[in-house]
């Protein structure tokens, strides 16, 4: 069973047909300080309307309306009332529903283009000038709106580029979520502000009160627990839980031996100390390093760290007696991944990112209070709470640790080699201040070994990669193009100071085809 902490609010519902920007979207309309869901397009009003739907977005998507198996939006949407902003194969399916025509454009438009009003819709467009860059994105145009509605915008390739009816339904052939759209922000505030009348109730101070409410009347008297890794989602869940709760809460911090260098302590300390909170801390190490003996197959890893971890959690959790809860720090793109139809990649790549996966057999119900935040929203939580900049701002660490950067087999001699090496990246780019524009950095033991000279030596050491990428919540990541003065830091500082490594290499791989970790 699963109780999740959602929240009475106004929403803004995000029909999803499928486009690539349809997470942005709802990151903009919350940016806004309005609460909004992504739901896919066969979605029923009754699963929605405890939500308070104050408006709705259709999405963009690759599909043509005129094609056979073209996804629909289902026929409440027009019949609720309530105000509609089509975006782009949105807008295209609004007029195609009501009436009017769409078909093939001779000219497709891709990229910049220059939208200039010629209607009335002075809601959408206030303190929008007259003519505006907008970014376009589509091979089909609007031919005749459909009855009741009337233009409001056109460009070169687009005689019907914005239209709209009195009734609050409005179509946009331009993507106002994406930054070459420099007024998008505006108009997605005048559509969810001016013309669906939302308050500006999102924000994190109202999150955390509701929130803290909700699981105090979820949770009664009952006792929660938590695996905390140390990482920003599960710290900012735990002290959430925390603040409801109070002492009803233990978390449970399982050392793997396969963390940074001072994380472990540093994750005790931030818990026992700064929050007070009942943790019980388990060295885990020796078994974790046992059950990687002799492994190289990276899944083989993984599978392993999840089973030791499992049954490490389910001993301690045995200790505390009768629990109820389970709270874990699920975030809203792990939700919309296993929604919407990419899911099937997606689900796949989760798979292995599920070593903190929890016993079956524990019957805990669920308490999920980050469920529909996204990673710069829980960051914001964390902040509001009064967790340190330090904390919140931590680059993501995967469960399974340094045991997936030491390619071929886990050894405690190379956990410690690679411990000093990437202290060393931690060190030059937090001291060049780029710590919080990389998604992630850290170094990687290659199992390779090279020949070099030091002094008047031949040397045959390993060879250590460093990798830093940036990225909008790991599905995709570039390599991040460090200045050449901090790479030349952190090469000679490793090849200087840490015993056995000769050479340093940096990786140039974007992710596709590369992924962010080696194994
Ligand atoms: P990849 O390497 O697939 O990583 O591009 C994407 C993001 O997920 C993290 N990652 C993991 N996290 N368990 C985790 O908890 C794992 O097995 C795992 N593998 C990768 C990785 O650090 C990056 O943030």
């Amino acid at each position: 069973m699963s109780i999740n902490t959602q929240l009475d609010r106004e929403t803004i519902i995000v029909i999803d047909f499928g486009s690539q920007y349809s997470r942005l979207i709802a990151r903009r309309v919350r940016e806004l300080n309005v609460y909004c869901e992504i739901v896919s397009h066969d979605v029923t009003w009754e699963s929605l309307s405890h939500l308070n739907p104050r408006g709705i977005i259709l999405s963009g998507g690759p599909a043509s309306v005129y094609e056979a198996d073209a996804p629909m939006a289902p026929n409440w949407v027009f019949e609720k009332d309530l105000p509609i902003l089509g975006i782009c194969y949105g807008m295209q399916l609004m007029v195609h529903q009501l009436g009017g025509r769409v078909s093939p454009s001779v000219k497709k438009e891709y990229g910049h283009s220059v939208l200039i009003q010629n209607g009335q819709s002075e809601d959408l467009f206030t303190n929008i000038p007259d003519s505006i860059p907008v970014w376009m994105s589509h091979g089909d145009r609007i031919e005749t709106c459909p009855p009741g509605f009337e233009t409001l915008a056109f460009t070169e390739n687009s005689p019907i580029a914005a239209l709209g009816n009195n009734k609050g339904m409005i179509g946009i052939q331009f993507h106002p979520e994406v930054a070459h759209t420099p007024n998008g922000k505006l108009i997605l505030d005048n559509f969810v502000h001016k013309i669906c009348n939302c308050g500006s109730l999102w924000t994190p101070v109202n999150f955390i009160s509701e929130s803290v409410s909700k699981i105090k009347e979820t949770v009664g008297d009952g006792k929660v627990i938590c695996a905390l890794s140390g990482g920003v989602d599960s710290v900012v869940a735990a002290s959430l839980v925390h603040k409801a709760i109070g002492n009803q809460l233990t978390c449970i911090f399982v050392n793997n031996g396969l963390m940074r260098r001072e994380e472990p302590e540093r994750v005790v300390n931030t818990f026992k100390k700064y929050l007070d909170l009942n943790l019980i801390h388990v060295d885990a190490t020796d078994r974790f390093l046992y059950a990687l003996k002799g492994v190289t197959d990276p899944e083989q890893k993984r599978k392993n760290i999840g089973e030791v971890f499992i049954n490490v959690f389910d001993e301690e959790s045995s200790k505390l007696g009768k629990v109820d809860f389970l709270t874990q720090g699920t975030l809203y793109p792990d939700v919309i991944e296993s929604k919407t139809d990419d899911s099937k990649v997606s689900a796949k790549i989760k798979t292995h990112h599920n070593v903190g996966g929890l016993p079956k057999n524990m019957r805990l119900k669920l308490i999920e209070p980050l469920r529909y935040l996204f990673k710069d929203e829980v960051r914001e939580v964390g902040l509001e709470l009064g967790l340190s900049e330090e904390m919140v701002y931590r680059q993501p660490f995967p469960g399974p640790g340094l045991a997936i950067r030491i390619l071929g087999e886990v050894t405690a001699e190379k956990l410690e080699l690679l411990r000093s090496a990437d202290w060393v990246v931690m060190d030059e780019v937090k001291a060049s201040n780029l710590y919080r524009t990389l998604w992630q950095s850290f170094a990687v033991l290659t199992n390779t070994y090279s020949v070099g000279v030091t002094g008047d030596h031949r040397t045959y050491g390993n060879v250590v990669a460093v990798r830093a990428v940036t990225s909008d919540e790991a599905m995709t990541a570039d390599w991040s193009r460090l200045p050449y003065d901090v790479l030349s830091r952190i090469s000679s500082r490793i090849s200087n100071e840490v015993p056995g490594v000769n050479r340093v290499v940096y990786d140039i791989t974007s992710k596709p085809p590369g992924t962010i970790e080696w194994e």
